[in-house]
């Protein structure tokens, strides 16, 4: 295991029994660990928001395959030269509705900007982007 630094936190006493309870509630086994994936999902939030360093996540959509020619487009920018997206798996819910999920790695600004093209589409109803970063 790599090696740990212990450090003190000062807290109020009703905001750590907020805390606790959280914790709790959530599954987390003590308050080291809980503490541990608040700092990494400020960190992941922080790369993507300040739009630098490498990412990976995914997007899903949920999309009308008959609306216009939705899926061609998507197709089109999924196979584009600087596409950041790495993979996908399709589901068809109904006889008009497909859900799609795909894998998208890369620099963070390129997988927005795809993310938000994707999503733009028209036939495109619904659109989630999720983001991690290895580096924290
Ligand atoms: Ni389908």
């Amino acid at each position: 295991m790599e090696r740990v630094i212990r450090f003190g936190v000062s807290l109020e006493p009703e905001l750590l029994r907020r805390f606790d309870e959280l914790i709790e509630k959530k599954g987390y086994i003590n308050r080291s660990e809980a503490i541990r994936d608040l700092i990494r999902k400020e960190l992941v939030e922080s790369t993507v928001h300040e739009k630098k360093g490498k990412v990976i996540g995914t997007l899903t959509i949920v999309y009308d395959h008959e609306a216009g020619d939705v899926t061609h487009k998507l197709l089109h920018l999924q196979h584009s030269r600087h596409s950041a997206v790495r993979s996908t798996m399709h589901i068809h819910l109904d006889e008009h509705n497909c859900l799609e999920v795909l894998v998208v790695e890369g620099d963070v600004e390129d997988v927005k900007q795809i993310a938000e093209n994707l999503k733009a589409l028209k036939g495109v109803k619904y659109g989630e982007l999720s983001l991690f970063t290895l580096s924290v």
